[in-house]
């Protein structure tokens, strides 16, 4: 095993890692641009363990001229619980102190708390902060469809009659779509997270477990699970509370799971399952932090827009639970 700085050729092997390693969860975060960004003035080092030629182990390592900083620590999963995490930092802890740099900070996203105690375990505190930031780069968003603090339009579409659907084929072996009866809170809370993060989905984070049950185990309210090689790729779920209208409540895809073609599959599979029903009008609505194909993808399979209302953007609401850096 070798212990060395990045060097050219890198840069696929650790963008694929910290992709395996689960560390890619913003998309604002492109990996070759901070890489790039990282070694371009002189702000830090990649560090590297290497094993038989293969890349696996990474942490990013730098100073600020105050504190010394530590991100992108990641373990080939397969290689996780054999102390290779623990050389990584403290590899990175000789980096800085050869340095002289007197203090390490680092951040762990809210949702990744199962990594504080790998922290702990090799001296860390977790610091009485709290960590604020601000985008320098007008990128508000995952995609950057909004780019500034600009009220967010919701346009609310409906469908009256059930339209000619396409058959649509997912560039995917071994999904499944299961509707999830009486679904756990948990559960749901996790397909939610996992499919809203990008675009910001909030209104179900600020309700209690109780509320939150109330709706989605209603009889007239049904969760269907899109799963992948065994695992969940994304959900919809279907509001029938106000039938004859019957909303199409929630709708995606994970990240990981985007570009296989799965969106326009499950939208079909939702309106199939919803004109079933034989409501009057099937009510969709979408906002401009969806992701940008969604309005399109609406309105090619049929929707048309009959309402506007603009909002505030989520992050000037400081109830909103959001967990991006
Ligand atoms: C977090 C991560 C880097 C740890 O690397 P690892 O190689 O699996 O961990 P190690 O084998 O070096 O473990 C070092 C010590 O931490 C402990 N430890 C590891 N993971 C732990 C966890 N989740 N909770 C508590 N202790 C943990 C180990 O038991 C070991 O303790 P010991 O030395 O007293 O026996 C690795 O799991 C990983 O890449 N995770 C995904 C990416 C990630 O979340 N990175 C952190 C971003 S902030």
């Amino acid at each position: 095993m070798k212990l060395r700085n990045y060097q050219d050729g890198d840069e696929t092997a650790i963008a694929d890692l910290w992709q395996r390693a689960g560390l890619m969860q913003n998309p604002l975060n492109d990996p070759r641009k901070d890489i790039a960004f990282c070694l371009a003035g002189g702000h830090g080092e990649i560090l590297v363990l290497e094993d038989e030629g293969k890349v696996v182990a990474t942490a990013m390592v730098g100073q600020d001229g105050h504190r010394g900083w530590i991100y992108y620590v990641a373990v080939e999963p397969d290689r996780q619980g054999q102390l290779l995490g623990r050389r990584i930092v403290r590899a990175a802890e000789d980096h800085l102190k050869a340095q002289g740099v007197p203090k390490i900070h680092l951040m762990v996203r809210g949702s990744n708390t199962d990594v504080v105690g790998f922290y702990q375990r090799l001296g860390y505190r977790v610091e009485p902060v709290t960590t604020m930031s601000r985008r320098l780069d007008g990128n508000a968003l995952a995609v950057g469809h909004q780019m500034d603090d600009a009220p967010v339009i919701i346009t609310y579409l409906e469908m009256l009659a059930r339209p000619s659907l396409p058959q649509i084929v997912p560039k995917t072996r071994q999904y499944a779509l299961m509707g999830a009866h009486d679904i756990s809170v948990n559960f749901y809370r996790y397909l939610y997270d996992a499919v809203g993060r990008p675009w910001y989905w909030t209104d179900r984070k600020k309700l209690s477990d109780e509320e939150l049950a109330n709706i989605i185990q209603d009889d007239k309210v049904e969760v269907y699970v899109l799963y992948v090689g065994g695992t969940p790729a994304g959900f919809f779920e279907l509001d029938g509370r106000r039938m004859p209208d019957l909303e199409l409540a929630y709708f995606g895809i994970m990240p990981d799971y985007i570009g296989l073609g799965l969106g326009p599959y499950l939208l079909v599979q939702a309106l199939d399952m919803m004109w079933q029903k034989e409501p009057d009008r099937v009510l969709v609505n979408t906002c401009t932090l969806d992701h940008p194909k969604a309005l399109p993808l609406y309105q090619r399979m049929g929707f048309r827009p009959y309402d506007r209302q603009e909002v505030p953007a989520p992050w000037q609401d400081p109830d909103n639970i959001l967990d991006f850096a």
